[in-house]
């Protein structure tokens, strides 16, 4: 996957909050992914982690007022503001977003700010009843009026001994949306549906026929597509993976409920992705009461499931319907069965087994195989670089389909 934030000139900017601990691990993730940051802080931030630790980790000078130290011939907020590819307010105190809501330059970081052009992440972080005061509504209102990309605070467990929302994202979180802010945005205008995961099917309240899949590859696509800037809906079987940041999604369980909510909103999207695992078969009959097990054998009688995909492809426009394939045996055969049967734009082939490759890992070896016959073979890679080449393909699909 692309490292959006590699040799980029990014200026993080720390408030006096009790949050702002964290802005060192976040600076750490930077500096790792081989972004240039500069750190800003306030007179008040210093009271809370010191400029040293910044200044270590970075490598830079750090900033913290306007007056001292002024590297010769430069007028420094000036020359950072130029140079900023993106800049990180993490965290933010009620008081800077006040200033900054209101024009006010009386320190390095607010008057930073009032010559910044870049894309600007403000992440607040404070007391809940602070957070939730109508002044401080007010002001962020103001402030994403304004362009600033507004990361709301989470909920949990703060300082000041409280539950409620506040907290500062963690550093990894605020990252991602610094990376997400920086990456291309060769999606933009598209709508991106797709599914992922297992379908359960019920054979009792507590029992269930499914598989294996984990949802990691639909995933990883979904979050790729909503850093190209598409609008995605991920319609998902149960998995135990975090939601994509900036993704719709939906939960579903059975291939009854998946179907349901492809159809509904598949007319609107240009790319249909389907990655889910969707049982072929479900149970006759759900028990309304739990089996027990008065006999030896058991036999369930099954029936078959909507074949999603094969209706998919009838129903398509002029969209771009993309279909996964994972086989235990003849690859090549198999999957461009499925390609020209369900009338598929591309399909994405691996042979599940290899402990490096299929489900539940976090890499894949993948064939994609297209409609006009030909076929490219993948190296074994991050699901994640998976997902952009993907994408980059369904691109040119795109391109060529006008
Ligand atoms: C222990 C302590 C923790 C604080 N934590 C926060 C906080 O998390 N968020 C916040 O907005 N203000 C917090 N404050 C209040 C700010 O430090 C105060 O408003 C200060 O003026 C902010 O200065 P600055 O915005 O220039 O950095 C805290 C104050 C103290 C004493």
């Amino acid at each position: 996957m692309t490292n959006n934030l590699k040799e980029k000139n990014i200026v993080l900017c720390v408030c006096g909050g009790i949050a702002a601990y964290k802005s060192a691990a976040l600076l750490r993730l930077l500096i790792k992914a081989e972004a240039k940051v500069r750190v800003i802080m306030t007179q008040n931030a210093k009271a809370f982690v010191g400029p040293l630790t910044f200044e270590a980790l970075s490598g830079q000078p750090v900033c913290t007022s306007l007056f001292d130290d002024r590297e010769e011939g430069a007028i420094r907020h000036i020359e950072w503001a130029n140079q900023a590819d993106a800049v990180v307010i993490a965290p933010a105190t009620a008081n800077v977003i006040g200033k900054l809501a209101n024009g006010i330059a009386d320190d390095a970081l607010t008057t930073f700010m009032l010559a910044v052009t870049c894309p600007k992440i403000l992440c607040p972080s404070m007391n809940t009843i602070m957070y939730e005061n109508r002044a401080m509504q007010r002001n962020l209102d103001i402030l994403e009026a304004d362009g600033y990309k507004l990361l709301a605070p989470g909920e949990g467990e703060l300082a000041c001994g409280t539950y409620g929302a506040g907290r500062l994202p963690e550093p990894a979180d605020i990252a991602d949306r610094l990376a997400h802010t920086l990456s291309p945005k060769d999606f933009k205008g598209k709508q991106i549906l797709i599914t992922a995961g297992p379908t359960l099917e019920p054979l009792d309240p507590v029992r269930f026929i499914s598989n294996h899949s984990s949802g990691k590859m639909g995933y990883a696509i979904a979050g790729a597509g909503e850093y190209r800037g598409a609008e995605v809906i991920l319609i998902s079987g149960p998995t135990a993976l975090p939601s994509p940041a900036g993704v719709r999604k939906i939960d579903v369980k059975t291939a009854r409920e998946m179907a349901d909510a492809v159809f509904e909103h598949m007319d609107k999207a240009h790319i249909i992705i389907k990655v889910a695992a969707v049982a072929d078969y479900r149970p006759h009959e759900t028990a309304v009461q739990k089996i027990k097990k008065n006999t030896d054998d058991m036999i369930v009688s099954m029936k078959k499931n909507i074949d999603i995909l094969k209706e998919a492809g009838q129903r398509k426009k002029n969209q771009i319907l993309v279909g996964f394939a994972a086989e235990t045996q003849d690859l090549d055969k198999n999957a461009q069965k499925k390609l020209r049967e369900k009338n598929l734009d591309m399909i994405a082939g691996n042979l599940v087994g290899d402990p490096s490759s299929g489900f539940g890992t976090d890499t894949n070896k993948v064939t994609l195989y297209f409609s006009d016959g030909s076929k490219e073979e993948l190296q074994l890679m991050e699901k994640k670089s998976v997902a952009d080449i993907l994408l980059d393909r369904i691109l040119k699909m795109v391109a060529e389909n006008g």
